[in-house]
């Protein structure tokens, strides 16, 4: 997030051209998850270019409810949530996860479930999808490097997906991990973070159900940029919680050592909630800049848990939020 790192030209992608390989996966994969496709129009011309294979990733999710959650917000533009990333794997710019994760397949694709939970299991992205009915949930996202965007996300439940492990007494944290991979992923030959990318939640965080596992956004499958095919969103916390790619889900008794608190354990805690009274120790908190508002839009407040403490606040009865950012 705050760490700076200078781009060489010979690490981008210099690849213009969709092999056919990718996109014939991509579409098995849309079959088998019982996806609609409507990007077959710009693939039919048989011309495998970038545009076409953006319009690929395009791809409608069919059978999904709309919720009500957050349906008073003004979205944020599709074109800014899908271009202002943060996705080291793929670079440090904010511009580089749309550009450099073009070719990343999320296909196919298995997460281990693993650790204090009675039923171990590896399972596919297409049986994830089957887990629980999908939902659409619009969510205030704030970053902790001062922005924030408004994101109707398609996902499920954490708690579904859980449930299903069967965790044990002993599950008293759940971690995240994100797919390492060198060959797929440019940046994760560099050490800027200490990969494999870590998130963590307290279980009775990860059970609430505002914590969802997003496969989509604004109706779609989820860009790779975004975190295809399978991300953790937190909307009370810092978007840093949100680890993207996922593809281990494991259950512990101790607090997991994140990423960020590895990077920076004096700036980002494990809890991450949003606390307007809590700085950073190199800015302040107090307000955020709306993506997609414009460069003159005025900050607005930033509100304790994010808006969401009616639903989340008791979780932490009795902590001290300063120490525990
Ligand atoms: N997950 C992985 N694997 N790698 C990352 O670099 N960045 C995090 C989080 N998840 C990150 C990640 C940060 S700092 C933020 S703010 C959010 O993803 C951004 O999510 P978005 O790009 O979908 O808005």
């Amino acid at each position: 997030m705050a760490l700076i790192v200078t781009r060489r030209a010979s690490d981008s992608l210099s690849s213009e051209i969709t092999p056919p390989h990718v996109f014939h996966n991509r579409r098995d994969f849309i079959k088998t998850a019982g996806l609609s496709l409507l990007a077959g129009a710009a693939t039919a011309s048989g011309l495998f270019s970038i545009n076409a294979e953006a319009a690929v990733q395009r791809q409608k999710i069919a059978g999904f409810s709309k919720s009500s959650y957050g349906a008073d917000e003004k979205l944020t533009p599709y074109e800014d949530v899908t271009t202002y990333n943060n996705y080291y794997e793929f670079g440090t710019g904010k511009n580089d996860p749309a550009h450099e994760a073009l070719l990343f397949k999320p296909t196919p694709w298995t997460v281990s479930i693993e650790g204090a939970v009675k039923k171990a299991k590896q399972i596919s992205i297409e049986d994830i999808f089957k887990i629980a009915p999908l939902q659409e949930r619009i969510y205030r996202m704030r970053c902790v490097e001062g922005w924030s965007m408004v994101i109707p996300w398609v996902g499920f439940p954490l708690a579904d997906l859980i449930k299903c492990a069967e965790p044990t007494g002993n599950a008293k944290y759940v971690e995240f991990i994100s797919l390492a991979d060198e060959r797929s992923m440019p940046r994760v030959r560099v050490p800027i973070l200490d990969w494999p990318y870590t998130e963590g939640l307290r279980m009775d965080e990860a059970m609430n159900p505002l914590t969802i596992m997003a496969v989509g956004l604004y109706g779609e499958m989820l860009p790779n940029q975004n975190g295809a095919p399978m991300r953790l969103v937190v909307p009370w916390k810092y978007g840093f919680k949100g680890a993207k790619a996922i593809v281990k889900i494991r259950f512990t008794d101790k607090m997991p050592q994140t990423t960020w608190m590895k990077a920076g354990p004096n700036e980002y805690g494990f809890y991450a909630n949003v606390n307007p009274e809590v700085d950073h120790p190199r800015w302040t908190q107090s307000s955020e800049r709306r993506i997609g508002g414009g460069l003159f839009s005025p900050r607005i407040k930033t509100k304790m848990f994010n808006g969401y403490a009616e639903q989340v606040a008791q979780l932490y009865t009795g902590m001290d939020l300063r120490k525990n950012y």
